[in-house]
């Protein structure tokens, strides 16, 4: 490892310095970060001081609280303090209950002109919008005739091109039933780094954008069939 970087790494997130970001972190977005988490928010930082040639972290704030820092750091901060961690099916029991549930009632309320809109709201990577999007496609394969949309949102830019792409390691969707992997996954022809990607037909009913939870409005639409506030609402007290 090169001394500069050696340096960088040694860089210390001081007390006063941690209470300034964690304090507008919470205030902005509602993530409330502990003293304890002094050390994973400087480490986690590095990286962005790396890539903006900083040397301390009195440089990094003085640009992240600059009005060109609040438009183009903040964006970045965010995608290093956030925790993205999702899975597809996680949480089954909930899929299990949109569709022996919710997807029956549909039939008589909704219709291809009118279709159901779901929204993911705090989507990370993609994978909760996708398992509506697939238990959605199977329950309509042979249940009923409506249209649906879902909309995936989240504050990290980062986890949000991910959702786009639709790609993911094969890995990740080890446990996924093999009937729902054929009709809902392309495979890579790459051998060694497997990958797979979401199908077209689900990949265009399934929109994504960035939405901060913690503002006063939203610019999205104003009905939901089904809002999914799944592992964000523990984060925020509002
Ligand atoms: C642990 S993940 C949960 C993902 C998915 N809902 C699930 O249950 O698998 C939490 C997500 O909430 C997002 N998040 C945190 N605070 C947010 C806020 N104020 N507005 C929007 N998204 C937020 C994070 O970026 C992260 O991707």
């Amino acid at each position: 490892m090169s001394n500069n970087l050696n340096n960088i790494y040694s860089v210390e997130l001081t007390q006063t310095q941690f209470d300034k970001l964690s304090k507008f972190i919470y205030d902005e977005y509602g993530i409330k970060l502990p003293p304890v988490k002094k050390i994973m928010l400087q480490s986690r930082l590095h990286k962005r001081l790396k890539e903006l040639n900083f040397k301390t972290f009195e440089e990094y704030l003085t640009y992240v609280f600059s009005p060109n820092g609040m438009d183009k750091e903040v964006v970045h901060m965010m995608d290093v303090v956030s925790t993205n961690k999702t899975d597809f099916f996680r949480e089954p029991a909930h899929f299990e209950y949109i569709s022996e549930v919710l997807l029956p009632k549909f039939k008589t309320t909704h219709s291809f002109s009118n279709p159901v809109k779901i929204w993911s709201s705090a989507s990370s990577s993609g994978e909760e919008a996708y398992t509506i999007a697939m238990v959605l496609s199977e329950f309509l394969s042979c249940n009923a005739s409506y249209d649906y949309s879902i909309l995936g949102t989240d504050i990290s830019t980062k986890v949000l091109k991910m959702a786009i792409n639709a790609v993911y390691d094969m890995e990740r969707v080890k446990d996924m039933p093999m009937t729902l992997k054929k009709k809902y996954l392309l495979r890579s022809k790459d051998a060694e780094k497997p990958k797979v990607r979401i199908v077209p037909e689900l990949r265009k009913k399934v929109q994504f954008q960035r939405l901060n939870l913690m503002d006063k409005t939203y610019a999205v639409d104003s009905y939901f069939d089904i809002i999914f506030c799944r592992n964000v609402l523990i984060y925020l007290d509002k």
